[in-house]
This record gives C-alpha cells, structure tokens and sequence, in this order.
C-alpha cells in the first residue's frame, strides 16, 4: 500500500477525522506549498494532507503553486496522491453531485509555472502523459465509489481552464466538441508535474454546477458553495474507503 496524499480542492481545506501527528512546513526550490502539510491518520491509515488553495481557502487557481506543492509531497515521502477538485458539467451525466473520475486531460491554462524541467538541464526529460492518470489508483477511486453506492462516471475527460473566471458559453461549446465532459481550473499542470515527479495520481471530481451555458442562467457562488457543502461529505466517505482498503 503506498504512502498517500490527499489534495483539498475548493470546499475541503481540511479533513475532519484526520488526526495529526505532525505539521509539515516546507520551503522549496520552487517556493512555498500553499499551506503547511498535515501529516495524520485518516480511515486508520497514514496519510499527507495539503489544501492546495492554502487553509483558510485564499489562492486562486492560476496562482496555486503547483511545483511548490508536488515537490513538497513528494519530500514528505508521498507516494500516491489523491486530488479533489469541484468541476462544472459538460457531459449532461455530470450533474451537479455527480462523481466523476476522469481519465483524461485537454489543458487550456496558459503561462503556469507547468514543469520541473527547465533551466540548466543535464539532459531534457519528456515524460509520457498519454494516460495522465494512473490506472490502479482510478480503480481503486471507482472500487469505493462503487461500494458506497454514489452516483458516479469512471470515465470523462477534464477541461482544465485558466480561471478564476468561469467560462462563456461559448467555450463551454468549444470544449465540449474538443470532447471534454466537466470543466475546472486546478487539474493542470498538477497532474503533469506529479508524473514528472513520478507519484502516482488520480482525480475525484466532485460536479458543482452545469457548466455555462449548460442551463438557462447564470452560474452563482451560492450554488457551487451549496453543492459543495452536499457533497464534499460524500467525498470525504470515497477517500476513506480507498485509504482503509
Ligand atoms: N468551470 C471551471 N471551473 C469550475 C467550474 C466551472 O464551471 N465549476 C467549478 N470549478
């Protein structure tokens, strides 16, 4: 059993029930992790915890740093980490509540801090990232999705946009033909810089809205915080199923 993390998104700046043991705080060559990493027991196993939008929740998406806190984990000696991030709806099976653990990534985030590999190389590494995500970590997502009966998608393809502001319709439409199924802005280069980073990774996505355009009307705060508090509990039970299996 490898040595998870869990990275909060957006409505899980921390995990009730996880014990501390040790708070972790790091500088690194890349700067400082948005909050300090807790080091507990969750579900009664060992488990890293970082907030990734920093606790309280005041990083927004396009000024996480990524690096700072993919190197940091990886310090800390995770080996697995698994990433919570709330999306908006695209495929009209990802309503709002809807569990989704995609498979693939489309980026469309621009000027991110989005590699470790840069500056005075020695040799230049391109790592693969035909399959951003690592297979036996989903399927240990969509085992514990599964066991406890939520309503979920074991496939989908993650738009990941440069936010903080959501998207026009019109993108929405352009994604959507680029065959992209839930939209958020956290996904990358988070998952490319755990490969490069050789950690495993997997992404809960927990649906908080339809995406623009997706219903007549605009997109509130009070409605993806609404379905935010109704869902985080249900992904709080998922990781604890995965970390106890
Ligand atoms: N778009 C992008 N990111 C998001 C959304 C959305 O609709 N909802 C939650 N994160």
């Amino acid at each position: 059993m490898p040595v998870y993390a869990i990275i909060g998104g957006t409505g899980l700046t921390q995990l009730e029930g996880l014990t501390l043991d040790e708070s972790i705080t790091m500088d690194t060559p890349y700067g400082a992790p948005s909050a300090a990493i807790v080091k507990g027991h969750y579900a009664g196993r060992e488990v890293l915890f970082l907030a990734r939008h920093g606790h309280p929740h005041r990083i927004p998406p396009h000024q996480v740093n990524y690096r700072a806190n993919i190197w940091a984990l990886k310090q800390a000696g995770a080996e697995a980490v698994l990433a919570v991030n709330a999306v908006g709806g695209i495929h009209a099976a990802m309503e709002s509540g809807h569990l989704c653990v995609p498979h693939q990534i489309v980026d469309y985030t621009s000027g991110r801090a989005h590699t470790f590999f840069e500056g005075d190389l020695e040799v230049v590494t391109h790592v693969d990232f035909s399959y951003p995500y690592d297979e036996p970590l989903r399927q240990r997502l969509i085992t514990a999705l599964q066991q406890q009966g939520y309503s979920y998608s074991s496939h989908g393809v993650y738009a990941c946009t440069q936010g903080p502001r959501l998207e026009t319709a019109a993108e929405i439409v352009r994604l959507e033909r680029d065959g992209c199924d839930i939209v958020g802005m956290t996904g990358m280069p988070e998952a490319a810089l755990a490969r490069e980073q050789d950690l495993a990774y997997a992404c809960l996505a927990l649906v908080v809205n339809p995406a623009a355009g997706k219903v007549t009307g605009i997109i509130t705060m009070a409605q993806i915080e609404q379905a935010l508090h109704n869902g985080m509990g249900k992904v709080k039970q998922v990781l604890a199923a995965v970390l106890a299996d």
